[in-house]
Protein backbone atom coordinates (compact mmCIF):
# COMPACT_ATOMS: atom_id res chain seq x y z
CA UNK A 1 0.00 0.00 0.00
CA UNK A 2 1.13 3.17 -0.77
CA UNK A 3 2.17 5.86 2.83
CA UNK A 4 1.37 9.11 2.43
CA UNK A 5 2.13 9.64 -1.39
CA UNK A 6 1.46 13.46 -1.58
CA UNK A 7 3.11 14.72 1.95
CA UNK A 8 2.52 18.65 0.51
CA UNK A 9 -1.04 18.21 -0.04
CA UNK A 10 -3.60 19.05 2.49
CA UNK A 11 -7.65 19.49 2.46
CA UNK A 12 -9.43 22.18 2.14
CA UNK A 13 -9.86 24.47 5.57
CA UNK A 14 -13.76 25.02 5.01
CA UNK A 15 -15.31 28.00 6.57
CA UNK A 16 -14.99 28.76 10.53
CA UNK A 17 -19.02 29.56 11.51
CA UNK A 18 -18.01 29.48 15.01
CA UNK A 19 -16.31 33.18 14.27
CA UNK A 20 -19.07 36.01 14.24
CA UNK A 21 -17.04 38.24 11.56
CA UNK A 22 -17.62 35.14 8.73
CA UNK A 23 -20.75 33.96 9.86
CA UNK A 24 -22.89 37.20 9.94
CA UNK A 25 -21.91 38.65 6.44
CA UNK A 26 -21.76 34.93 5.14
CA UNK A 27 -25.54 35.04 6.57
CA UNK A 28 -26.39 37.96 4.88
CA UNK A 29 -25.08 36.42 1.30
CA UNK A 30 -26.98 34.08 1.59
CA UNK A 31 -30.74 36.06 2.25
CA UNK A 32 -29.78 37.65 -0.30
CA UNK A 33 -29.23 34.22 -2.86
CA UNK A 34 -32.42 33.23 -1.30
CA UNK A 35 -34.85 34.09 -4.30
CA UNK A 36 -32.65 33.01 -6.85
CA UNK A 37 -33.76 30.56 -9.63
CA UNK A 38 -31.78 27.78 -10.72
CA UNK A 39 -32.27 25.69 -14.05
CA UNK A 40 -30.91 22.47 -14.77
CA UNK A 41 -31.07 20.67 -18.30
CA UNK A 42 -28.54 18.44 -20.42
CA UNK A 43 -25.24 19.83 -21.49
CA UNK A 44 -26.32 19.75 -25.08
CA UNK A 45 -30.01 19.91 -25.38
CA UNK A 46 -31.61 19.31 -28.58
CA UNK A 47 -34.35 21.32 -30.03
CA UNK A 48 -36.84 18.53 -29.14
CA UNK A 49 -39.66 19.46 -26.81
CA UNK A 50 -39.39 18.33 -23.13
CA UNK A 51 -41.01 18.84 -20.02
CA UNK A 52 -39.89 21.58 -17.33
CA UNK A 53 -40.65 20.02 -14.16
CA UNK A 54 -40.41 22.33 -10.95
CA UNK A 55 -37.92 21.61 -7.96
CA UNK A 56 -39.08 22.40 -4.44
CA UNK A 57 -37.57 22.66 -0.97
CA UNK A 58 -38.01 19.63 0.72
CA UNK A 59 -38.79 21.88 3.87
CA UNK A 60 -41.24 23.80 1.93
CA UNK A 61 -42.42 21.86 -0.52
CA UNK A 62 -44.99 25.01 -1.32
CA UNK A 63 -41.71 27.18 -2.67
CA UNK A 64 -39.37 26.58 -5.50
CA UNK A 65 -35.68 26.82 -6.26
CA UNK A 66 -35.67 25.96 -9.68
CA UNK A 67 -36.48 23.94 -12.22
CA UNK A 68 -35.03 20.76 -14.05
CA UNK A 69 -35.61 19.90 -18.18
CA UNK A 70 -34.56 15.59 -18.35
CA UNK A 71 -32.54 14.65 -20.65
CA UNK A 72 -34.22 12.65 -23.68
CA UNK A 73 -33.25 9.03 -24.57
CA UNK A 74 -31.71 10.62 -28.00
CA UNK A 75 -30.18 13.34 -26.19
CA UNK A 76 -28.37 10.41 -23.87
CA UNK A 77 -27.55 8.78 -26.96
CA UNK A 78 -25.90 11.76 -28.58
CA UNK A 79 -24.08 12.55 -25.40
CA UNK A 80 -22.36 9.15 -25.33
CA UNK A 81 -21.02 9.42 -29.31
CA UNK A 82 -19.82 13.22 -27.91
CA UNK A 83 -18.01 11.76 -25.31
CA UNK A 84 -16.50 8.29 -26.97
CA UNK A 85 -15.38 10.99 -29.99
CA UNK A 86 -13.25 13.42 -27.25
CA UNK A 87 -12.31 10.37 -24.87
CA UNK A 88 -8.95 9.52 -26.82
CA UNK A 89 -7.69 13.07 -27.11
CA UNK A 90 -8.58 13.83 -23.46
CA UNK A 91 -6.50 10.45 -22.32
CA UNK A 92 -3.84 11.49 -24.49
CA UNK A 93 -3.69 15.05 -22.36
CA UNK A 94 -1.88 13.63 -19.90
CA UNK A 95 -2.26 13.16 -16.42
CA UNK A 96 -0.64 16.72 -15.60
CA UNK A 97 -2.95 19.00 -17.56
CA UNK A 98 -5.58 17.09 -16.42
CA UNK A 99 -4.90 17.74 -13.06
CA UNK A 100 -4.39 21.37 -13.76
CA UNK A 101 -8.11 21.81 -15.07
CA UNK A 102 -9.14 19.44 -11.63
CA UNK A 103 -7.42 22.12 -9.89
CA UNK A 104 -9.17 24.89 -11.39
CA UNK A 105 -12.37 23.28 -11.28
CA UNK A 106 -11.63 23.35 -7.08
CA UNK A 107 -11.04 26.76 -6.96
CA UNK A 108 -13.83 27.93 -9.06
CA UNK A 109 -15.97 25.70 -6.58
CA UNK A 110 -14.56 27.64 -3.55
CA UNK A 111 -14.72 31.29 -5.47
CA UNK A 112 -18.43 30.24 -5.58
CA UNK A 113 -19.09 28.92 -2.01
CA UNK A 114 -22.41 30.88 -1.11
CA UNK A 115 -24.04 29.58 -4.28
CA UNK A 116 -23.29 26.03 -3.97
CA UNK A 117 -24.34 26.63 0.30
CA UNK A 118 -27.48 28.08 -0.61
CA UNK A 119 -28.43 25.44 -2.77
CA UNK A 120 -27.35 22.63 -0.22
CA UNK A 121 -29.93 24.71 2.39
CA UNK A 122 -32.67 24.76 -0.35
CA UNK A 123 -32.21 22.12 -3.02
CA UNK A 124 -31.28 19.31 -0.36
CA UNK A 125 -32.76 21.03 2.87
CA UNK A 126 -28.72 20.56 4.63
CA UNK A 127 -28.13 22.83 7.34
CA UNK A 128 -25.74 25.34 7.30
CA UNK A 129 -22.99 23.22 9.03
CA UNK A 130 -23.74 20.16 6.48
CA UNK A 131 -23.22 22.69 3.78
CA UNK A 132 -20.33 23.51 4.83
CA UNK A 133 -19.00 20.02 5.13
CA UNK A 134 -20.37 19.07 1.54
CA UNK A 135 -18.46 21.53 -0.22
CA UNK A 136 -14.88 21.04 1.78
CA UNK A 137 -15.56 17.36 0.92
CA UNK A 138 -16.10 18.09 -3.01
CA UNK A 139 -13.29 20.21 -2.89
CA UNK A 140 -11.09 17.63 -1.27
CA UNK A 141 -11.98 15.21 -4.01
CA UNK A 142 -11.14 17.38 -7.06
CA UNK A 143 -7.73 18.18 -5.45
CA UNK A 144 -6.77 14.80 -4.33
CA UNK A 145 -7.85 12.88 -7.46
CA UNK A 146 -5.84 15.27 -9.16
CA UNK A 147 -2.91 14.37 -7.42
CA UNK A 148 -3.61 11.17 -8.23
CA UNK A 149 -3.78 12.07 -12.10
CA UNK A 150 -0.34 13.38 -11.99
CA UNK A 151 1.11 10.37 -9.82
CA UNK A 152 -0.57 7.66 -11.85
CA UNK A 153 -0.90 9.39 -15.29
CA UNK A 154 2.35 11.04 -16.01
CA UNK A 155 5.15 8.60 -16.61
CA UNK A 156 5.11 5.14 -17.39
CA UNK A 157 6.21 3.30 -14.56
CA UNK A 158 9.24 0.82 -15.25
CA UNK A 159 9.07 -2.61 -13.87
CA UNK A 160 11.73 -5.16 -13.55
CA UNK A 161 12.61 -7.61 -16.50
CA UNK A 162 15.29 -9.47 -17.96
CA UNK A 163 18.45 -7.94 -18.87
CA UNK A 164 17.70 -6.32 -22.29
CA UNK A 165 14.23 -5.69 -22.11
CA UNK A 166 12.56 -2.50 -21.26
CA UNK A 167 9.00 -2.78 -19.64
CA UNK A 168 7.17 0.14 -18.91
CA UNK A 169 3.65 -0.24 -17.04
CA UNK A 170 0.73 3.12 -17.79
CA UNK A 171 -2.53 3.91 -16.95
CA UNK A 172 -5.14 5.40 -19.52
CA UNK A 173 -8.58 5.87 -19.08
CA UNK A 174 -10.90 3.15 -20.45
CA UNK A 175 -13.35 4.92 -22.66
CA UNK A 176 -16.86 7.04 -21.58
CA UNK A 177 -17.97 6.53 -17.88
CA UNK A 178 -21.14 6.99 -16.29
CA UNK A 179 -21.99 8.17 -13.10
CA UNK A 180 -24.99 8.23 -11.53
CA UNK A 181 -25.27 9.82 -8.07
CA UNK A 182 -27.65 10.30 -5.02
CA UNK A 183 -29.35 13.32 -3.49
CA UNK A 184 -27.82 12.89 -0.25
CA UNK A 185 -24.41 13.89 -1.14
CA UNK A 186 -25.43 15.98 -4.12
CA UNK A 187 -22.10 17.92 -4.64
CA UNK A 188 -19.65 15.68 -3.06
CA UNK A 189 -20.62 12.55 -4.44
CA UNK A 190 -21.89 14.02 -7.68
CA UNK A 191 -17.89 15.44 -8.77
CA UNK A 192 -16.50 12.88 -6.67
CA UNK A 193 -16.39 10.18 -8.98
CA UNK A 194 -16.89 12.31 -12.56
CA UNK A 195 -13.43 13.51 -11.47
CA UNK A 196 -12.09 10.59 -10.64
CA UNK A 197 -12.88 9.12 -14.18
CA UNK A 198 -11.75 12.52 -15.39
CA UNK A 199 -8.56 12.30 -13.64
CA UNK A 200 -8.17 8.59 -15.23
CA UNK A 201 -8.82 9.82 -19.25
CA UNK A 202 -12.13 8.95 -19.45
CA UNK A 203 -14.79 11.12 -20.60
CA UNK A 204 -17.87 11.50 -18.34
CA UNK A 205 -21.66 11.89 -18.72
CA UNK A 206 -23.06 12.61 -15.37
CA UNK A 207 -26.80 11.79 -13.98
CA UNK A 208 -27.26 13.55 -10.99
CA UNK A 209 -30.20 12.66 -8.55
CA UNK A 210 -33.59 14.01 -9.84
CA UNK A 211 -34.08 15.41 -6.34
CA UNK A 212 -30.86 17.64 -6.89
CA UNK A 213 -29.62 18.54 -10.38
CA UNK A 214 -29.52 22.03 -9.83
CA UNK A 215 -26.44 21.71 -7.21
CA UNK A 216 -24.61 19.17 -10.30
CA UNK A 217 -25.84 22.10 -12.74
CA UNK A 218 -23.64 24.37 -11.02
CA UNK A 219 -20.70 22.00 -10.13
CA UNK A 220 -20.84 21.34 -14.02
CA UNK A 221 -21.03 24.78 -15.84
CA UNK A 222 -17.89 25.98 -13.32
CA UNK A 223 -16.00 22.49 -14.22
CA UNK A 224 -16.31 23.65 -17.81
CA UNK A 225 -15.19 27.47 -16.88
CA UNK A 226 -12.55 26.11 -15.54
CA UNK A 227 -11.30 24.60 -18.72
CA UNK A 228 -12.62 21.19 -18.80
CA UNK A 229 -14.49 20.91 -21.97
CA UNK A 230 -17.95 20.40 -22.43
CA UNK A 231 -18.32 17.05 -24.66
CA UNK A 232 -15.77 15.74 -22.06
CA UNK A 233 -18.32 16.41 -18.73
CA UNK A 234 -21.59 16.20 -19.98
CA UNK A 235 -24.64 16.89 -17.49
CA UNK A 236 -27.38 14.49 -18.38
CA UNK A 237 -30.63 15.50 -15.64
CA UNK A 238 -33.40 12.90 -14.72
CA UNK A 239 -34.64 10.07 -12.78
CA UNK A 240 -34.41 6.53 -12.87
CA UNK A 241 -35.25 6.23 -16.67
CA UNK A 242 -32.49 8.13 -18.15
CA UNK A 243 -30.11 6.15 -15.87
CA UNK A 244 -31.58 3.00 -17.26
CA UNK A 245 -31.15 5.03 -21.23
CA UNK A 246 -27.73 5.19 -20.04
CA UNK A 247 -26.78 2.07 -18.68
CA UNK A 248 -28.20 0.33 -21.28
CA UNK A 249 -26.11 1.82 -23.85
CA UNK A 250 -23.01 -0.67 -25.18
CA UNK A 251 -20.61 2.25 -25.79
CA UNK A 252 -19.93 2.74 -21.72
CA UNK A 253 -16.64 1.61 -20.45
CA UNK A 254 -18.43 1.89 -16.94
CA UNK A 255 -20.46 3.52 -14.58
CA UNK A 256 -19.95 4.90 -10.84
CA UNK A 257 -22.87 4.60 -9.25
CA UNK A 258 -23.66 5.60 -5.41
CA UNK A 259 -27.75 5.03 -4.08
CA UNK A 260 -29.25 2.16 -3.03
CA UNK A 261 -28.73 -1.83 -3.03
CA UNK A 262 -31.63 -2.29 -5.28
CA UNK A 263 -30.48 0.10 -7.88
CA UNK A 264 -26.98 -1.81 -8.02
CA UNK A 265 -28.66 -4.59 -8.65
CA UNK A 266 -30.66 -3.31 -11.33
CA UNK A 267 -27.84 -1.49 -12.79
CA UNK A 268 -26.06 -4.80 -13.07
CA UNK A 269 -28.30 -6.57 -14.59
CA UNK A 270 -28.67 -4.02 -17.52
CA UNK A 271 -24.66 -3.57 -17.65
CA UNK A 272 -24.66 -7.34 -18.25
CA UNK A 273 -27.74 -7.41 -20.29
CA UNK A 274 -26.26 -5.30 -23.05
CA UNK A 275 -23.88 -5.91 -26.23
CA UNK A 276 -20.30 -3.90 -26.13
CA UNK A 277 -17.30 -4.50 -23.93
CA UNK A 278 -17.91 -5.85 -20.46
CA UNK A 279 -17.91 -2.98 -18.18
CA UNK A 280 -16.05 -2.15 -15.10
CA UNK A 281 -19.30 -1.45 -11.96
CA UNK A 282 -18.25 0.54 -9.18
CA UNK A 283 -21.47 0.50 -6.51
CA UNK A 284 -21.35 2.69 -3.19
CA UNK A 285 -24.75 1.36 -1.65
CA UNK A 286 -26.68 1.37 1.76
CA UNK A 287 -25.56 0.49 5.36
CA UNK A 288 -27.19 -1.09 7.72
CA UNK A 289 -24.84 0.45 10.72
CA UNK A 290 -24.76 -0.86 14.24
CA UNK A 291 -22.65 1.27 17.14
CA UNK A 292 -21.73 -1.23 20.24
CA UNK A 293 -20.97 0.69 23.12
CA UNK A 294 -19.67 -0.88 26.60
CA UNK A 295 -19.77 -0.57 30.10
CA UNK A 296 -15.90 1.04 29.84
CA UNK A 297 -17.26 3.65 27.65
CA UNK A 298 -17.39 7.42 28.85
CA UNK A 299 -21.23 8.07 28.56
CA UNK A 300 -21.08 12.07 27.61
CA UNK A 301 -18.99 11.11 24.90
CA UNK A 302 -20.94 8.40 23.74
CA UNK A 303 -23.89 10.82 24.04
CA UNK A 304 -22.27 13.22 21.84
CA UNK A 305 -21.51 10.42 19.06
CA UNK A 306 -24.61 8.80 19.19
CA UNK A 307 -26.70 12.11 18.68
CA UNK A 308 -24.18 12.97 15.94
CA UNK A 309 -24.40 9.81 14.24
CA UNK A 310 -28.00 9.05 14.25
CA UNK A 311 -29.34 12.94 13.73
CA UNK A 312 -27.04 14.87 11.72
CA UNK A 313 -27.74 15.30 8.33
CA UNK A 314 -31.37 14.25 9.55
CA UNK A 315 -30.19 10.70 9.40
CA UNK A 316 -29.67 10.73 6.16
CA UNK A 317 -26.46 9.63 5.25
CA UNK A 318 -24.99 5.93 4.42
CA UNK A 319 -22.87 6.16 7.41
CA UNK A 320 -25.60 7.01 10.06
CA UNK A 321 -26.10 5.00 13.09
CA UNK A 322 -29.11 2.69 12.85
CA UNK A 323 -28.92 0.09 15.85
CA UNK A 324 -27.44 1.10 18.81
CA UNK A 325 -25.77 -1.75 21.58
CA UNK A 326 -25.64 -0.61 25.07
CA UNK A 327 -24.45 -2.74 27.47
CA UNK A 328 -26.91 -4.37 29.80
CA UNK A 329 -25.11 -2.91 33.41
CA UNK A 330 -25.09 0.90 31.31
CA UNK A 331 -28.07 0.55 29.38
CA UNK A 332 -30.97 2.43 31.47
CA UNK A 333 -28.72 5.50 32.59
CA UNK A 334 -26.61 5.68 28.64
CA UNK A 335 -30.50 5.70 27.14
CA UNK A 336 -31.90 8.40 29.43
CA UNK A 337 -28.97 10.45 28.87
CA UNK A 338 -29.27 9.91 24.84
CA UNK A 339 -32.57 10.72 25.52
CA UNK A 340 -31.78 14.03 26.75
CA UNK A 341 -29.87 15.37 24.00
CA UNK A 342 -32.23 13.82 21.98
CA UNK A 343 -34.93 16.52 23.24
CA UNK A 344 -32.45 19.10 22.89
CA UNK A 345 -32.18 18.74 19.23
CA UNK A 346 -33.37 21.69 17.19
CA UNK A 347 -35.69 20.38 14.48
CA UNK A 348 -37.24 22.97 11.26
CA UNK A 349 -35.38 24.85 8.58
CA UNK A 350 -32.41 24.40 7.90
CA UNK A 351 -31.41 27.93 6.73
CA UNK A 352 -31.86 28.71 10.59
CA UNK A 353 -28.76 28.37 12.32
CA UNK A 354 -29.94 27.22 15.19
CA UNK A 355 -30.96 23.81 13.34
CA UNK A 356 -29.61 20.18 14.04
CA UNK A 357 -32.11 18.17 12.42
CA UNK A 358 -33.58 19.58 8.77
CA UNK A 359 -36.25 17.54 6.49
CA UNK A 360 -36.35 14.13 4.80
CA UNK A 361 -35.75 14.87 0.89
CA UNK A 362 -39.20 13.95 -0.34
CA UNK A 363 -42.83 12.96 0.86
CA UNK A 364 -41.81 9.10 0.02
CA UNK A 365 -38.96 9.33 1.88
CA UNK A 366 -41.13 10.72 4.84
CA UNK A 367 -43.66 7.72 4.14
CA UNK A 368 -41.77 5.25 4.31
CA UNK A 369 -40.00 6.00 7.32
CA UNK A 370 -43.49 6.86 8.61
CA UNK A 371 -44.37 2.93 7.89
CA UNK A 372 -41.52 2.00 9.49
CA UNK A 373 -41.85 3.67 12.49
CA UNK A 374 -46.27 2.53 12.42
CA UNK A 375 -44.95 -1.16 12.29
CA UNK A 376 -42.90 -0.96 15.41
CA UNK A 377 -45.45 0.83 17.48
CA UNK A 378 -48.00 -1.41 15.97
CA UNK A 379 -45.86 -4.37 17.30
CA UNK A 380 -45.54 -3.05 21.07
CA UNK A 381 -42.02 -1.74 20.40
CA UNK A 382 -41.22 1.28 22.77
CA UNK A 383 -41.03 4.49 20.86
CA UNK A 384 -39.76 7.84 21.63
CA UNK A 385 -40.68 10.84 19.13
CA UNK A 386 -39.60 14.18 19.22
CA UNK A 387 -42.98 16.67 18.94
CA UNK A 388 -42.46 18.81 15.11
CA UNK A 389 -42.28 22.84 16.09
CA UNK A 390 -45.39 24.49 14.47
CA UNK A 391 -44.12 25.52 11.03
CA UNK A 392 -42.97 22.35 9.04
CA UNK A 393 -46.68 21.20 7.88
CA UNK A 394 -45.33 22.40 4.67
CA UNK A 395 -42.22 20.42 4.27
CA UNK A 396 -41.07 16.58 4.66
CA UNK A 397 -40.08 16.31 8.44
CA UNK A 398 -40.08 13.22 10.21
CA UNK A 399 -39.77 13.87 14.15
CA UNK A 400 -37.05 12.03 15.16
CA UNK A 401 -37.40 8.56 16.62
CA UNK A 402 -35.70 6.20 19.02
CA UNK A 403 -37.03 2.72 18.72
CA UNK A 404 -35.87 -0.22 21.02
CA UNK A 405 -35.63 -3.92 19.10
CA UNK A 406 -33.87 -7.04 20.31
CA UNK A 407 -31.47 -7.05 17.37
CA UNK A 408 -29.89 -5.65 13.96
CA UNK A 409 -31.24 -8.82 12.63
CA UNK A 410 -34.85 -6.90 13.21
CA UNK A 411 -34.39 -4.62 10.63
CA UNK A 412 -34.82 -5.51 6.85
CA UNK A 413 -34.28 -2.70 4.96
CA UNK A 414 -32.23 0.22 5.62
CA UNK A 415 -34.42 3.40 6.97
CA UNK A 416 -32.64 6.14 6.12
CA UNK A 417 -33.83 9.48 8.24
CA UNK A 418 -33.72 10.56 11.81
CA UNK A 419 -34.65 6.56 13.32
CA UNK A 420 -32.52 5.39 15.96
CA UNK A 421 -33.24 1.71 17.22
CA UNK A 422 -31.32 0.79 20.33
CA UNK A 423 -31.21 -2.45 21.85
CA UNK A 424 -29.05 -4.13 25.36
CA UNK A 425 -26.99 -7.00 25.18
CA UNK A 426 -25.20 -8.71 28.15
CA UNK A 427 -21.07 -8.95 28.46
CA UNK A 428 -20.45 -12.51 27.02
CA UNK A 429 -22.72 -11.74 23.93
CA UNK A 430 -20.22 -9.84 22.16
CA UNK A 431 -19.51 -12.21 19.32
CA UNK A 432 -23.02 -13.01 18.97
CA UNK A 433 -24.00 -9.34 17.91
CA UNK A 434 -21.07 -9.11 15.44
CA UNK A 435 -22.20 -12.06 13.74
CA UNK A 436 -25.58 -10.70 13.72
CA UNK A 437 -24.01 -7.39 11.81
CA UNK A 438 -22.43 -9.74 9.43
CA UNK A 439 -25.38 -11.51 8.96
CA UNK A 440 -27.11 -8.68 7.24
CA UNK A 441 -24.94 -8.63 4.86
CA UNK A 442 -24.40 -4.81 4.77
CA UNK A 443 -21.04 -4.12 5.40
CA UNK A 444 -20.13 -0.14 5.63
CA UNK A 445 -19.67 1.47 9.20
CA UNK A 446 -19.35 0.31 12.37
CA UNK A 447 -18.63 2.25 16.10
CA UNK A 448 -17.45 0.84 19.26
CA UNK A 449 -17.18 2.61 22.39
CA UNK A 450 -14.77 1.16 24.97
CA UNK A 451 -11.57 1.83 26.84
CA UNK A 452 -10.98 -2.09 26.61
CA UNK A 453 -7.70 -2.65 23.95
CA UNK A 454 -8.65 -6.42 24.16
CA UNK A 455 -12.85 -5.36 22.79
CA UNK A 456 -11.59 -2.88 20.10
CA UNK A 457 -8.84 -6.01 19.04
CA UNK A 458 -12.14 -8.52 18.92
CA UNK A 459 -13.85 -6.34 17.18
CA UNK A 460 -11.86 -4.96 14.80
CA UNK A 461 -10.58 -8.79 13.52
CA UNK A 462 -14.36 -10.17 13.84
CA UNK A 463 -16.99 -7.80 11.79
CA UNK A 464 -17.14 -6.58 7.75
CA UNK A 465 -17.40 -3.34 7.70
CA UNK A 466 -15.33 -0.86 5.54
CA UNK A 467 -15.02 1.85 7.85
CA UNK A 468 -14.59 1.07 11.84
CA UNK A 469 -14.77 4.22 13.93
CA UNK A 470 -13.65 3.64 17.93
CA UNK A 471 -14.53 6.28 20.47
CA UNK A 472 -15.66 8.58 17.95
CA UNK A 473 -18.90 9.47 15.99
CA UNK A 474 -18.88 6.88 12.36
CA UNK A 475 -19.75 9.59 10.07
CA UNK A 476 -18.00 12.31 8.14
CA UNK A 477 -15.11 10.62 6.34
CA UNK A 478 -12.27 13.05 5.64
CA UNK A 479 -10.73 12.52 1.74
CA UNK A 480 -7.22 10.63 1.84
CA UNK A 481 -7.24 10.52 5.96
CA UNK A 482 -10.14 8.08 6.07
CA UNK A 483 -10.78 5.94 2.40
CA UNK A 484 -15.09 5.45 2.75
CA UNK A 485 -16.68 2.63 1.06
CA UNK A 486 -18.44 -0.85 2.26
CA UNK A 487 -18.21 -4.39 1.41
CA UNK A 488 -21.07 -6.97 0.78
CA UNK A 489 -24.22 -5.40 0.37
CA UNK A 490 -22.81 -1.83 0.87
CA UNK A 491 -20.75 -1.77 -1.78
CA UNK A 492 -17.81 -3.08 -4.31
CA UNK A 493 -14.87 -0.52 -3.29
CA UNK A 494 -12.62 0.57 -4.32
CA UNK A 495 -12.96 3.40 -1.46
CA UNK A 496 -13.93 6.89 -2.03
CA UNK A 497 -10.93 9.67 -1.37
CA UNK A 498 -8.72 6.64 -1.21
CA UNK A 499 -5.24 5.56 -3.11
CA UNK A 500 -7.02 2.77 -5.14
CA UNK A 501 -10.13 4.72 -6.57
CA UNK A 502 -9.05 6.50 -9.25
CA UNK A 503 -6.72 3.44 -10.59
CA UNK A 504 -10.34 1.87 -10.79
CA UNK A 505 -10.98 3.85 -13.48
CA UNK A 506 -8.14 3.43 -15.65
CA UNK A 507 -6.94 0.64 -17.59
CA UNK A 508 -3.52 -0.70 -17.32
CA UNK A 509 -0.94 -0.96 -20.81
CA UNK A 510 2.24 -2.92 -20.37
CA UNK A 511 4.68 -2.32 -23.00
CA UNK A 512 7.95 -4.72 -23.35
CA UNK A 513 10.97 -3.58 -25.55
CA UNK A 514 14.10 -5.87 -26.21
CA UNK A 515 16.54 -3.11 -26.68
P1 LIG B 1 -31.33 5.64 -5.42
O1 LIG B 1 -30.73 4.30 -5.62
O2 LIG B 1 -32.79 5.77 -5.38
O3 LIG B 1 -30.85 6.63 -6.60
C1 LIG B 1 -29.49 6.87 -6.86
C2 LIG B 1 -29.33 7.27 -8.31
O4 LIG B 1 -29.69 6.19 -9.16
C3 LIG B 1 -30.24 8.44 -8.73
O5 LIG B 1 -29.51 9.27 -9.58
C4 LIG B 1 -31.36 7.75 -9.47
O6 LIG B 1 -32.03 8.55 -10.41
C5 LIG B 1 -30.61 6.63 -10.16
N1 LIG B 1 -31.43 5.50 -10.58
C6 LIG B 1 -32.58 5.03 -10.04
N2 LIG B 1 -33.01 3.93 -10.70
C7 LIG B 1 -32.09 3.70 -11.67
C8 LIG B 1 -31.96 2.68 -12.68
N3 LIG B 1 -32.84 1.69 -12.81
N4 LIG B 1 -30.89 2.74 -13.50
C9 LIG B 1 -29.97 3.72 -13.38
N5 LIG B 1 -30.05 4.70 -12.45
C10 LIG B 1 -31.09 4.69 -11.61
O7 LIG B 1 -30.63 6.25 -4.12
P2 LIG B 1 -30.93 7.64 -3.41
O8 LIG B 1 -32.23 7.55 -2.71
O9 LIG B 1 -30.70 8.75 -4.38
O10 LIG B 1 -29.74 7.74 -2.33
C11 LIG B 1 -29.79 7.18 -1.05
C12 LIG B 1 -29.07 5.85 -1.05
O11 LIG B 1 -27.70 6.06 -1.39
C13 LIG B 1 -29.04 5.19 0.32
O12 LIG B 1 -29.26 3.82 0.16
C14 LIG B 1 -27.61 5.44 0.81
O13 LIG B 1 -27.16 4.51 1.75
C15 LIG B 1 -26.85 5.38 -0.47
N6 LIG B 1 -25.56 6.08 -0.37
C16 LIG B 1 -24.42 5.33 -0.30
C17 LIG B 1 -23.18 5.97 -0.15
C18 LIG B 1 -21.89 5.18 -0.04
O14 LIG B 1 -20.83 5.77 -0.15
N7 LIG B 1 -21.95 3.87 0.19
C19 LIG B 1 -23.13 7.36 -0.10
C20 LIG B 1 -24.31 8.09 -0.19
C21 LIG B 1 -25.52 7.43 -0.34
N1 LIG C 1 -18.54 9.87 3.35
C1 LIG C 1 -19.76 10.11 4.06
C2 LIG C 1 -19.61 9.89 5.54
O1 LIG C 1 -18.59 9.38 5.93
C3 LIG C 1 -20.87 9.28 3.51
O2 LIG C 1 -20.48 10.21 6.29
Amino acid sequence: LPADIFPDRTNSAGIDLSDPLVREPLMGRLEKLASVSWHAEPTFPSEMEAEIAPITKPQDLTSEVGTRRDSLQEEVEEAIGRAEAIQPGWNAMGGEKRALLLEAAADAFEAHTDEFLSLCQREAGKTLVDAVLELREAVDFLRYYAAEARHLCAEPFLLPGPTGEENRLSLAGRGVFATISPWNFPLAIFIGPAAAALAAGNAVVAKPAEQTPLIAALAVKLCHEAGIPEKVLQLLPGAGDVGEFITSDPRLAGVAFTGSTDTARAINRSLAAREGPIATFIAETGGQNAMIVDSSALPEQVTRDVVASAFQSAGQRCSALRMLYLQDDIYDETLAMIQGAFEALEIGDPVQLKVDVGPVIDPDAKAALERHIARRKKAGRRVWRRKLPKGTGAGCFVAPTIIELDSILDLKRENFGPVLHVARFGGDQLGQIIDDINATGFGLTLGLHSRIEETRRFVEARARVGNFYVNRNQIGAVVESQPFGGEGLSGTGPKAGGPHYVARFATERVVCIDT
